[in-house]
């Protein structure tokens, strides 16, 4: 299997073994399983194209594995823990050829990124790429707890009846709740819903970037956005502590945020896609307070 830097995919053992975040994910725990490989996700603020990434795929097949003896690529097309990083959509399509010419699985793991969040059902259809296997959760069960995968039928038939299951798995009650969410999708429009919000964040935190240089990248797809703190917007070093600083006045303001990124720099906003507009607004000027409180009022003056 190969896999990415930066992705998160679980807390199973192979999952683990596929995540490329050692913080808080992998310390401690193991031996993972073997021949699970990661190969750089691209990130263009950091530097990393979509040629360099392709060719750390390559240094792979040529050190260490060949891709004739590779099961599955697995990718998260918009990076959730990882730091919402987008994957660029050449890359995506690069891949496809890559796992079409080697008989490769390419499996998209939709669990952030799916269900509408991007401001289509799937992260990966904004690249025109369709995947092998899809992996769905979080927005899925509306709240209940519900995961599913889906594929080609070749893949997904490939196990005998009974072959695969679990105590928790087909829960009638998640079930119902999901055809509701995907009704709910359909007849309020959540896509072009997700589209929307996501404009209003992005452009909210575009404004404060010009204000705060400490803001070092503002970044995702559709409803899911995020920025990168960084002490030098030159040196692009991370700032974990005034992000942790910040989250904790937003909690203080009545505002829950996440950070995510595996320095930890990375706030992403995860707002629901059925939130008023008010109260948007109201997250996003607590948001810009919670800046203010963290950076010191007189250097953010300006920030509103
Ligand atoms: C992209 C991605 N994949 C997989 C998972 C793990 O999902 P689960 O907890 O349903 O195993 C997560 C959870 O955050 C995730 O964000």
């Amino acid at each position: 299997m190969i896999a990415f830097s930066g992705g998160f995919h679980g807390r199973t053992l192979m999952t683990m073994a596929l995540t490329g975040k050692v913080m808080p994910y992998k310390r401690g725990f193991g031996p993972f399983p073997a021949e699970v490989y990661h190969a750089e996700f691209p990130q263009p603020y950091r530097g990393v194209t979509t040629e360099q990434a392709l060719s750390d795929l390559d240094r792979l097949f040529h050190g260490d594995i060949d891709p004739k003896s590779v099961a599955a690529i697995i990718i998260e097309p918009v990076q959730g823990e990882g730091g919402f990083n987008v994957a660029p959509f050449d890359f995506l399509h690069a891949l496809r050829g890559i796992c079409d010419e080697h008989g490769i699985v390419l499996i998209a793991d939709e669990v952030q990124g799916g269900i509408a969040r991007t401001g289509k059902m799937f992260s990966i259809q904004h690249a025109g790429v369709v995947p092998d296997i899809v992996t769905m959760a979080k927005g899925l069960g509306g709240g209940l707890p519900l995961s599913a995968v889906t594929g080609r039928a070749t893949i997904m038939d490939a196990a005998h009846p009974g072959g695969l299951g679990g105590t928790y798995g087909g829960n009638p009650i998640s079930i119902a709740a999901a055809h509701a969410v995907l009704d709910v999708i359909e007849s309020e429009e959540l896509c072009a819903r997700a589209a929307r919000v996501g404009q209003k964040m992005r452009s909210r935190l575009e404004a404060l970037a010009k204000q705060l240089p400490c803001i070092g990248d503002v970044r995702g797809l559709g409803a899911m956005v995020a920025f990168e703190l960084v002490k030098d917007p030159k040196t692009k070093e991370p700032d974990a502590e005034t992000t942790a600083a910040v989250l904790a006045h937003a909690e203080k303001r009545g505002l829950i945020l996440l950070s995510c990124g595996t320095a930890a720099n990375v706030v992403r906003l995860l707002a629901p896609l059925t939130i008023p507009d008010a109260v948007l607004e109201e997250g996003l000027n607590l948001l810009a307070a919670a800046l203010q409180d963290a950076y010191g009022r007189e250097s953010t003056r300006a920030v509103a």
